[in-house]
């Protein structure tokens, strides 16, 4: 089985231009269903996630071409409305497609999406826009079916600001008949550029990035092709400032906005980090001979509060800091499970429920690791940096859905880090 291997105790050095966002690019991917024309994406990252959705668009009958990090898709001809599941079960945030398919065919089915590593994933608030927009959806053995003869224009008011069933309401409205608006919509930077794509496709959508977004659908017609480049991925960025805290040294990393990163970048300053940034650079400088310092509790909240997907590399970093600090993980239930391979390499977390308390110890030691999610998977590399002798990672499967290049981003940061068959 192949793993990868960090030597710890090197500080980290170097510039990095971090990689495409997973979670933008995903939803661009899904909105190109809505234009009866050549849509292109610029920056995109070569993740397995993105693999598995040009997957699903070549299934549903679109053109895919992709050059490095360019991809064109034509969604001039559709051939199916169905997901099959051996798709679906390549990624299971494949629901974002549902929406645009049944706006632009009337009808969709895939199964159930189903729970992940991350405890379940509900997608009621998903399935109850479709129907506020005059969606029939039905749920049973054999998936989900919805059929449409004409989406409408409605308010949807999210019970949950969700990522996903915003996306969902934004694809279906674009070309509903009439107006939408979404109220207690989700604010992340993902939605605020679908937004800007919609409307390079010639729809009408405002107010993404706010809790309210207003959508003037087409009544049916198609979109056009669009063009987007996709930001830079906040979630990485903040995997990377978190193994410059955890080893020590000073990075700068480009192609992220640092305002999507304030709670992160204020949480690793607190913890005695020196963090500057202006425009898409930001960096961050830590004396390894200085440790860390505990700080404030962390609880992980909706965009722009602290983000979920930042709790475990951030957890990491804080595992040798002095004193204890507190984190309570709000968004999802199963979040903790990098808890356990953290304490093979001497962390000293203790757990009760969504509370989990980081008390800082003097050294971690290397460790035969596994990843059993993304983001925890990406949090044991960053403590590995950080760890005394050579750990090795394995379970990159987790890893590769969001991270293009773990090992090379590493090693560009002057870590010693490499894929190798784990004994
Ligand atoms: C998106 O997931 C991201 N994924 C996640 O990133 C991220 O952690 C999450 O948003 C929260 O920010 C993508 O964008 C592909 P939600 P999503 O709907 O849309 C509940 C990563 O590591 N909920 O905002 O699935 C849900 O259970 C991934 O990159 C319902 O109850 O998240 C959760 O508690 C992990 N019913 C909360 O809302 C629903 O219908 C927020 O989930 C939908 C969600």
């Amino acid at each position: 089985m192949e793993a990868l291997k960090i030597e710890g105790g090197r500080a980290l050095r170097g510039e990095l231009t971090v990689q495409g966002a997973k979670n933008s690019v995903l939803p661009l991917l899904a909105a190109t269903l809505l234009g009866s024309g050549k849509s292109v994406i610029r920056n995109c990252p070569h993740l397995t996630d993105v693999t598995a959705s040009l997957d699903i668009l070549r299934h549903l009958g679109c053109e895919v071409e992709a050059d490095g990090e360019t991809v064109w898709v034509d969604a001039s001809t559709l051939k199916t409305c169905e997901i099959p599941e051996a798709l679906m079960r390549s990624m299971r945030s494949s629901v974002i497609f549902l929406g645009p398919i049944l706006a632009r065919l009337g009808m969709a089915g895939m199964c159930h999406p189903g729970g992940c590593e991350l405890g379940p994933r509900p997608i009621d608030l998903h399935l109850e826009a479709l129907r506020t927009l005059g969606s029939q959806v039905s749920e049973g053995p054999d998936g989900l079916r919805c059929a449409a003869v004409g989406l409408r224009g409605n308010d949807i008011s999210l019970s949950i600001p969700s990522v996903g069933a915003t996306e969902n309401a934004m694809l279906a409205a674009a070309v509903a008949a009439g107006v939408t608006t979404i109220q207690n919509a989700a604010r992340e930077p993902e939605i605020v550029q679908l937004q800007d794509f919609l409307n390079d496709m010639g729809g009408d959508v405002r107010g993404a990035g706010t809790s309210v977004i207003t959508i003037r659908g087409t009544g049916g017609a198609p979109l056009h092709g669009g063009e987007a480049t996709v930001m830079g991925d906040r979630i990485v960025a903040a995997t990377y400032l978190s193994a410059a805290a955890a080893a020590g040294g000073e990075i700068c990393l480009s192609g992220v906005d640092y305002r999507q990163l304030s709670p992160v970048s204020a949480i690793l300053a607190e913890a005695g980090c020196m963090v500057k940034s202006e425009g898409e650079r930001i960096w961050l400088k830590r004396d390894p001979a200085t440790p860390l310092k505990a700080v404030r509790p962390i609880r992980t909240a909706p965009y722009p509060g602290f983000p979920t997907d930042a709790q475990a590399p951030v957890m990491a970093s804080l595992c040798t800091a002095r004193g204890a600090t507190m984190f309570v993980e709000n968004m999802f239930s199963s979040r903790y499970r990098h808890i356990d391979e953290l304490r093979k390499m001497g962390a000293d977390i203790r757990t009760e429920g969504r509370v989990a308390v980081v008390c800082g110890v003097e050294q971690l030691h290397a460790a035969a690791l596994e990843a059993f999610d993304l983001r925890g998977g990406a949090a044991l590399a960053v403590a590995a940096l950080a760890a005394e002798g050579e750990s090795a990672l394995c379970g990159l499967c987790h890893i590769r859905r969001g991270y293009a290049d773990l090992a090379g981003d590493l090693t560009a940061l002057n870590a010693k880090a490499y894929y190798a068959e784990k004994e």
